[in-house]
């Protein structure tokens, strides 16, 4: 056995599994893989889709690699990185509504193994950085257990970029604050700006990786916390954008500036130790911008949390020197969960022996082959609110849900904000689609109308009709969502002021 090989199954063992299923061979080929996953990045918040947000140096990895103009992602937080990291939508994980709460007793179940799991039996070594948010009520659930070997960052959704406080949302009291920040599974506290302690401690790992373990491959994901609520940013990334008047866009374009800065200090300690030409790396969204904080989606229609394509159409590219083709453009329809089968056989694995709702997009990407993929299931949430009358016998349409069929969307119940914002200098399409509260079905023709703009319902009965059987289809294969009540003893009070796994 290769001596990478022995150090994956002393590893293997220290966790105590028991079994390493398959001998590391030839690790060196293995591509590093380096996932950045921007939080609550709007898809007009980057430069090269002609924001007025300067990101340089995501622009130049973008141009140089290949760009995913129809490409998309969860409309929150704990679907998208759910999916990125099982390969399944969420009517086969019961994370179907909203995110998973920091007192709820919830997580992505433990019989799905995730990416990092999948890709440590490939030999690869597993570092997380940044925002969890998949659940840790239990010391099962939290990174370290879920296949990778270290962890620093914060297990909830959100926090203050300084000092690292987390407070409970929709709950009476105001108090359930607590610190939330560890590394692997202590607890620590430190005050300085998230984006870059994130950044130094993604340096450090690769200078450490790269003297103890030169022939191993590395799969480092980097879930940044830029640039989600709350607006706090350095004053300096802030200055060159005084002249924007709205104060939240300010602050969040020196977010997204200071984000670039990480993704330029990332990317060279890989090219300074010596792995950058045997890397993939991929820069993602979570989900559209949350325009009442700073973001936003323009042409596209809707906010951050809805089923419009502005919550879920999201700024993504790959950049490796591996890619066939370089500085062009995939318009291959691609989703969230792809990237479990793409980077799984990229690492060497077989993504057909895991049961998974993603597709292998590698040649889409690298040849611009055609894409594997012809439809999304973008979700079915029956604890969303309902809307409208039920008027279809297949398929209950009072239920939020979306579904996407090559150029068809089909949108039932109550999707989300659908406002568009555009940004100060442009102007809202002349022809908008008034969305009475009472409709609850709409269809748009996506590639002739990116904007939703014109639902066509009406004139297509046919395709309505095809995509709610579809619809009752993927419904057949659903398991119940599952979305408990709080349970208190989770509350920092209870465990010397921190937020952390309590059964
Ligand atoms: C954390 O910082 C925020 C923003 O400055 C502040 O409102 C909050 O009180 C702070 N919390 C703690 C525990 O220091
Ligand atoms: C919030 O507090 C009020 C007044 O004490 C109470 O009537 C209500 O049931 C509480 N709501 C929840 C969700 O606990
Ligand atoms: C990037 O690296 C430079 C040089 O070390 C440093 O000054 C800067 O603070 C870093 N920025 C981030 C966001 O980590
Ligand atoms: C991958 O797994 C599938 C399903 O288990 C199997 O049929 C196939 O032979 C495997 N491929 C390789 C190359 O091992
Ligand atoms: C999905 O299937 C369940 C179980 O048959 C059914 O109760 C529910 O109404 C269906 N949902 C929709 C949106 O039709
Ligand atoms: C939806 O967006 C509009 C602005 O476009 C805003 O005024 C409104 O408050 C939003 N509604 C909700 C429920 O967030
Ligand atoms: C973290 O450090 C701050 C600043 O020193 C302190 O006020 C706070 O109490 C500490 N939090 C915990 C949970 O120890």
């Amino acid at each position: 056995m290769s001596p990478t090989g022995l150090f994956a199954l002393s590893k293997c063992l220290a966790v105590l599994c028991i079994t390493l299923s398959q001998p590391v061979l030839g690790a060196s080929k293995q591509p590093n893989i380096l996932f950045i996953l921007a939080d609550d990045y709007g898809y007009h918040d980057v430069g090269y889709h002609g924001s007025a947000i300067r990101t340089p140096n995501i622009d130049r990895l973008a141009f140089e690699g290949v760009r995913l103009e129809n490409y998309y992602v969860q409309p929150i937080c704990t679907p998208t990185r759910s999916q990125l990291l099982s390969g399944r939508y969420q009517i086969h994980t019961g994370l179907q509504h909203s995110i998973i709460w920091a007192a709820q007793p919830n997580a992505l179940p433990k019989e799905l193994p995730t990416l990092a799991d999948k890709l440590r039996e490939e030999g690869y070594a597993n570092h997380i950085v940044g925002k969890w948010h998949l659940g840790f009520y239990k010391e099962e659930y939290v990174p370290t257990n879920r296949g990778f070997d270290s962890f620093y960052g914060y297990l909830t959704g959100s926090e203050f970029y300084y000092n690292k406080t987390y407070c409970l949302a929709q709950i009476n009291r105001s108090d359930v604050c607590g610190l939330d920040f560890r590394e692997n599974d202590r607890s620590i506290n430190e005050s300085e700006y998230s984006t870059h302690l994130y950044a130094e401690r993604t340096k450090q790992l690769v200078a450490d990786h790269t003297s103890a373990h030169p022939d191993q491959p590395l799969f480092l994901y980097l879930a940044l916390q830029s640039v989600h609520g709350p607006l706090e940013v350095p004053a300096q990334y802030r200055t060159p954008y005084k002249h924007i008047k709205d104060e939240n866009r300010q602050i969040y374009a020196g977010m997204v500036s200071c984000m670039d800065e990480a993704v330029k200090n990332v990317t060279d300690a890989f090219k300074k130790y010596g792995l950058w030409d045997n890397t993939i790396l991929v820069f993602s969204t979570d989900n559209g911008g949350q325009v009442a904080e700073g973001g936003n989606n323009w042409p596209l229609r809707g906010w951050k949390g809805s089923l419009w394509d502005g919550g879920m159409r999201g700024v993504g590219f790959v950049h490796s020197t591996l890619l066939k083709q370089k500085g062009a453009v995939a318009h291959q329809l691609m989703h969230v969960s792809d990237w479990f089968p793409t980077l799984l056989n990229q690492a060497g694995g077989n993504a057909s022996s895991v049961k998974l709702d993603g597709f292998d997009q590698w040649a889409a990407i690298s040849d611009g082959a055609e894409g594997p993929r012809t439809e999304i299931l973008h979700n079915i949430d029956p604890l969303n609110g309902k809307r409208g009358k039920r008027t279809e016998e297949v398929f209950d349409n009072t239920v939020r849900a979306a579904l996407r069929m090559n150029k068809w969307k089909l949108l039932t119940g109550e999707p989300g904000n659908g406002s568009w914002v555009p940004p100060p200098e442009r102007e809202l399409p002349t022809k908008l689609d008034p969305s009475s509260k009472k409709q609850n079905i709409w269809l748009f023709d996506i590639e002739a109308d990116p904007y939703e703009i014109s639902n066509v319902a009406a004139e297509n009965p046919e395709v309505v009709k095809t995509m709610l059987l579809k619809l009752a289809a993927y419904n057949a294969t659903a398991v119940p969502p599952f979305y408990p009540p709080y349970d208190p003893r989770s509350y920092p009070e209870n465990h010397g002021g921190v937020w952390g796994p309590w059964m």
